[in-house]
C-alpha cells in the first residue's frame, strides 16, 4: 500500500518541469535589464487579453491591488456601496474598501457557492432606500448609494452573469467580476447564445497570479482586463503613480506595475494553462465518480449547464467537517478550508452590524465545506487514496469494505 503523502497543491514539479524555460526568461532580463515594464509586460498583456477575449489586459502587482483599482478605474469612490458575496477571500472586500467606498453583502446560492441573482435583486428592492435626487439604491446599513456589483467567480465557476447583468443594468451598476480564482473559466450566455470567458462580461475583472491559482506566477502578480478602453487607460495609469507620459502626473496614483520577470514567467506558464485545466477537469469528473458510492455523505461541486468551470480548487461538503480534515492529515492528506468565516462576521467588517443568520446560505457551507488536492499532476492512484480515506472517515468503512471505490472512476 502507497502511503506517501498526498500535498494539497504541488508547485514544484511543474516548476521543475519547466525550470529551462523560465530560466532562459531570467536571462533575457539580465541580458537586457528589463525589469520593469517593456516587451516582456506587453506581450503578456497582449496574449492574456487574447485568452481571457478580451480587449485590453493591464498587468498589476497582484489581484487585491488588480481589484482595487478596476473598481476605481470604472468610477467607484468613496461614498458609495459595492455589493459582494460573504463568501470570498478578503482581498474582494479589501479592495472595496480600500478605494474609500464601503462593502455590503448579498447571499450565495447553496449550490454554486456565487452571488444569488435574485438575492441581489431583493437587496436592491428590500435593504435600499431610493435617493431622491438620483433615483439611486442607497443601502439602508452603510447609508451610501450603490454604485457596483462584484460577483465572485469562487474556486474556478463563473458567476450567472446573465442575470446579475441584467439587474445591474436596470440599477445602473458597474459590474466588476472578482476572476482571480476564474482563468479559462467559461459561462454560456443566454442572452447572446454563446460561452464566454470570465473576465469578459464585466465593466472590468480583476485576476490574481499568486503561485497557487491555475496561472501562477513565481511570486506576487495580477492583471486586469477589460473591453473598455477608457477604463484600460485609467489602469494604466493608476498602477503607474498617474502618470501619462513620464513626469505627467494627471492623477495621484500608485506604484501597483506587473514585475517583468513574472510577466516573462506567465507567458511561458500561459502557453500550458489550456492543458492544466483540462487536466484539472478529468480530475474533477475523477472525483465526481468516485463520490457517487458516497452520495448522502460527501456533497460534491455542483456544475449548473450554463458553467464550465476549471477547478482551482475542488470543494466537498460533509457533516463534521473538522474531523474529517484532521482524519485526512493523519491519513497524510493535505486539504484547506476556502474560507473558514463569512466575511460579514469577520471582526474588520463589525462595523456594518451583521450578526450571524444575516446570511445563512454562506454560514451553512462555511462550516461543511473541505477543499480536496487538486492539481493538474494529481494521478488517479492519489485520488482513489484521497476518496478511500474520506469514506474511511465519514462512513467508518475500512479500506478492505470498500475495494469497489479503489477501482470505479478512474480517469
Ligand atoms: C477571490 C479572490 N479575490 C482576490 C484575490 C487577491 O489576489 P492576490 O492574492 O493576488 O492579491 C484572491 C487571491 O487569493 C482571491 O482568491
Amino acid at each position: 500500500m502507497n502511503t506517501s503523502e498526498i500535498p494539497f497543491v504541488d508547485l514544484v514539479t511543474v516548476h521543475r518541469e519547466l525550470r529551462e524555460d523560465l530560466r532562459s526568461v531570467f536571462d533575457v532580463a539580465l541580458d537586457t535589464a528589463g525589469f520593469v515594464g517593456g516587451p516582456m509586460v506587453q506581450n503578456f498583456e497582449r496574449e492574456f487579453a487574447q485568452f481571457c477575449e478580451s480587449r485590453f489586459c493591464v498587468g498589476m502587482a497582484n489581484g487585491t491591488d488588480a481589484l482595487r483599482l478596476a473598481l476605481m478605474a470604472a468610477g467607484v469612490s468613496t461614498g458609495s456601496t459595492v455589493v459582494t458575496v460573504p463568501m470570498t477571500f478578503i482581498a474582494t472586500t479589501e479592495a472595496i474598501s480600500q478605494t474609500g467606498a464601503w462593502p455590503d453583502f448579498v447571499d450565495v446560492d447553496p449550490r454554486t457557492y456565487t452571488m444569488d441573482p435574485d438575492k441581489l435583486r431583493v437587496f436592491l428592492e428590500d435593504d435600499c432606500t431610493r435617493d431622491p435626487s438620483t433615483g439611486r439604491p442607497v443601502s439602508k446599513r452603510t447609508g451610501q448609494p450603490v454604485t457596483a456589483v462584484v460577483p465572485v467567480h469562487l474556486y474556478g465557476q463563473m458567476a450567472d452573469m446573465d442575470p446579475i447583468l441584467e439587474v445591474a443594468a436596470q440599477y445602473d451598476l458597474i459590474v466588476i467580476e472578482d476572476a482571480c480564482q476564474a482563468h479559462g473559466a467559461e459561462y454560456f450566455s443566454r442572452g447572446e447564445n454563446r460561452w464566454r470567458r470570465a473576465g469578459s462580461m464585466g465593466r472590468a475583472a480583476a485576476f490574481s497570479f499568486y503561485p497557487g491559482k491555475n496561472l501562477g506566477a513565481c511570486g506576487e502578480a495580477g492583471a486586469i482586463t477589460t473591453n473598455d478602453e477608457l477604463v484600460a487607460r485609467r489602469c494604466q495609469m493608476l498602477r503607474d503613480h498617474g502618470q501619462s507620459r513620464k513626469y505627467i502626473h494627471d492623477v495621484e496614483g500608485y506604484n501597483a506595475r506587473l514585475d517583468a520577470l513574472q510577466a516573462g514567467f506567465l507567458r511561458v506558464k500561459l502557453r500550458h494553462l489550456p492543458r492544466w485545466n483540462e487536466q484539472r477537469r478529468e480530475r474533477a469528473r475523477a472525483y465526481d465518480r468516485l463520490f457517487e458510492d458516497l452520495r448522502g455523505t460527501v456533497v460534491a461541486p455542483h456544475v449548473p449547464p450554463q458553467a464550465r468551470p476549471v477547478y482551482h480548487l475542488y470543494v466537498v461538503q460533509v457533516p463534521d467537517r473538522d474531523r474529517l480534515q484532521r482524519d485526512l492529515a493523519s491519513a497524510g492528506i493535505g486539504t484547506g478550508i476556502h474560507y473558514p468565516v463569512p466575511l460579514h462576521l469577520a471582526k474588520p467588517y463589525e462595523a456594518l452590524g451583521y450578526r450571524r443568520g444575516a446570511f445563512p446560505i454562506s454560514e451553512e457551507a462555511t462550516s461543511h465545506i473541505l477543499s480536496l488536492p487538486m492539481f493538474p499532476g494529481l494521478s488517479s492512484e492519489q485520488q482513489a487514496r484521497v476518496v478511500m480515506s474520506v469514506a474511511e472517515a465519514t462512513t467508518g468503512l475500512h479500506r478492505d469494505e470498500a475495494p469497489q471505490l479503489t477501482h470505479r472512476g478512474q480517469p
